[in-house]
């Protein structure tokens, strides 16, 4: 069974989003994947840097959408993925540097706020760009 299964919940009914969102959890699926198969550090931090460059541009798509439709909550949602974009990046860091003992830590974090942000955060948008013809 995989790690991170996807729900029906997580979907926002925006295509581009959805697919983007079931990316996301690809990847996290694929960064545990390598961790339990034991896999070096080279192999981890290439999976990690992958996912941590999938979720900058999958943030950026988002706000992009957001931005152009004058989504009133825009400006607290780009905050809370900036905070999480440079969570993202000193983890990127303290596990090139040697800094991260346990990777499951790692996974657990990013698949929580994931869950959480997908299913509350962004679905606070996904009606309001339905309305305005987003599909
Ligand atoms: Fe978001």
């Amino acid at each position: 069974m995989a790690y991170f299964r996807w729900q029906t919940a997580y979907e926002t009914g925006i295509a581009k989003i959805d697919e983007q969102h079931r990316q996301l959890v690809d990847y996290l699926n694929q960064l545990y994947d390598a961790m339990q198969a034991g896999k070096g550090k080279d192999a981890l931090e290439k999976v990690f840097r992958g996912l941590a460059a999938y979720t900058q541009s999958h943030f950026a798509a988002e706000e992009g959408l957001m931005k152009l439709y004058r989504f009133p909550e825009y400006e607290d949602h780009k905050a809370t993925h900036e905070k999480m974009a440079a969570h993202v990046r000193k983890l990127e860091q303290d596990f090139k540097d040697g800094n991260i003992h346990s990777p499951l830590q790692i996974t657990n974090f990013l698949k929580d706020w994931l869950a959480k942000h997908i299913m509350d955060t962004d679905q606070k948008y996904a009606p309001f760009l339905k309305a305005k013809g987003v599909v």
